[in-house]
């Protein structure tokens, strides 16, 4: 460990907290977005089941924790089309996981899903398949999802304030957990479930037995004060979006404080953030990587489309490789529900901000897009053995339980860091060298959930 990190670490180490000393991997595959080349010639497809087979079979053999899916129920629009950088090409979650069950024997299959436009006793059951498909695999990262516009998929408009989305999503995952606390043996009997309340009226005698692994295990994604309090009271593990050291260790600090508030362990819940990870053999070559994979991330039309969203306008007449458009944006503040990634700023004044700045770094249209949407804050970049130090230090300090990483190339974008990254950390003792069981549960060493004394349902027979 650095001074630097040993310094910070002692001061931040909070009350309570055990670090386990060891770090876990999940691979998070995205579909088409900012991350992800998908032009390279060694660029695979992002539907073909083949791109997924191969990259989980590459986790599964660094023995990764971890298989992630997203989800995107509807795309962004701007200027009335499809966002050109949103995720597209991403098959159902749920489907490509059962799929991917056949294919794999460890590694966890982690589906992300929605509390505001699913329904608790139809996604319990969905989860609860999906479980006993992979043997007690199964992992649910629970979204409230961040905007409006989904809505229009189903009828709801805009629907739940992001207030009442949390309020709605605790009592969906109650309902879901009593749903799979239901069933005392696999061979019965079944607690009917009843759940009266504002969101949700549910009358429902479950239909499986529980897994392997009891339930499926519990992620969540959600940053505001009000997703984290969630988290601590109903997760096992938070997919993050703080990697940068210490960034973590304060993120660790909040979850912790907020976890023995809620009446649970100061560990009771793991944190793994989003990562990207750009190596090779010396750091000189590391950040060579870096300029291609980075000149590759954005294309020409997407870093227009990228602009357009804060110009409210047609930029096609553009050069990527020229200046910022000279042209003043027709909107007065960006939006959020048809496709900006910038929340209510004024259009005009932030603009103007980026023209001076592109001019004074002297940065195209596609330079200047790259740099905003670079994944500055979670790329690692260096030689193996460089980064496996950094990591090992993460570990010790229990700055995080893992890194949920976004390979920017599919499918081979794991390889080096299965080939390479994880005998270095196996080398320094913070990695695993083999699954510890058979469930997710086991592997990331969680404890099995105590059935509970329901004095609100009745049982019935099932
Ligand atoms: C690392 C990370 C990954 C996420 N992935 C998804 C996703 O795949 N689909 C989705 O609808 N929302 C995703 N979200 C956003 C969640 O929908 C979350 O509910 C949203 O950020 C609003 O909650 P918040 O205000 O607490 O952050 C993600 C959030 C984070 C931090």
């Amino acid at each position: 460990m650095t001074q630097h990190n040993r310094a910070k670490s002692d001061a931040f180490t909070p009350d309570g907290f055990t670090p386990s000393g060891q770090i876990q991997f999940g691979i998070f595959f995205q579909g088409v977005n900012s991350g992800t080349i998908w032009k390279a010639e060694e660029s695979g497809s992002q539907t073909d089941f083949e791109s997924f087979r191969r990259i989980a079979q590459t986790a599964e053999r660094g023995l990764f924790a971890a298989f992630f899916l997203g989800e995107g129920l509807r795309l962004r629009e701007h200027l009335g089309r499809p966002h050109a950088l949103d995720v597209v090409g991403r098959p159902d979650a749920q489907t490509m996981l059962a799929a991917l069950a056949s294919v794999t024997k460890n590694i966890g299959l982690v589906a992300t899903q929605n509390t505001t436009y699913n329904d608790p006793a139809d996604l319990a059951h969905r989860l609860a398949s999906l479980d006993l498909i992979s043997g007690g695999r199964a992992a649910w990262n629970i979204v409230t999802t961040d905007n409006a516009w989904t809505g229009a998929n189903f009828r709801r408009g805009a629907y739940l304030d992001h207030a009442d989305r949390y309020k709605h999503a605790e009592a969906f995952v109650e309902t879901a957990k009593r749903i799979w606390d239901s069933w005392e043996t696999p061979d019965g009997p079944a607690r009917r479930v009843l759940h009266e309340g504002q969101h949700y009226t549910v009358d429902v005698t479950p239909r499986l037995p529980r897994s392997a692994q009891y339930r499926p295990v519990l992620f969540q994604a959600g940053d505001s004060p009000e997703g984290r309090d969630f988290a601590a009271r109903q997760a096992d593990v938070i997919f993050s979006a703080h990697p940068k050291f210490e960034a973590a260790v304060e993120f660790r600090k909040d979850l912790v404080a907020r976890s023995v508030a809620a009446g649970r362990g100061a560990n009771a819940v793991q944190i793994m953030p989003a990562s990207e990870f750009i190596l090779a053999s010396t750091a000189k070559e590391a950040a060579a990587k870096k300029e291609w994979v980075r000149s590759l991330q954005i294309g020409p039309q997407q870093a227009v489309a990228y602009l357009e969203q804060f110009w409210g306008r047609e930029l096609s007449e553009y050069d990527p490789d020229g200046p910022l458009p000279e042209i003043d944006p027709v909107v007065e503040e960006t939006s959020e529900t048809r496709g900006s990634g910038f929340h209510g700023a004024k259009a005009r004044q932030l603009t103007d901000q980026w023209r001076a700045e592109a001019k004074d770094k002297g940065l195209s249209i596609r330079q200047f897009v790259t740099s905003k949407t670079a994944r500055i804050d979670s790329t690692f970049t260096g030689s193996y053995s460089a980064v496996a130090d950094q990591l090992a230090d993460y570990a010790r300090v229990g700055a995080v339980d893992g890194f949920n990483i976004s390979p920017w190339l599919i499918p081979t974008g794991l390889d080096d860091i299965v080939n390479h990254l994880v005998p270095e950390l196996q080398a320094r003792g913070v990695y695993p060298t083999e699954y510890a069981g058979t469930t997710l549960r086991e592997n990331l060493g969680l404890e099995t959930p105590v059935r509970t004394a329901d004095q609100t349902a009745e049982t019935v027979r099932a």
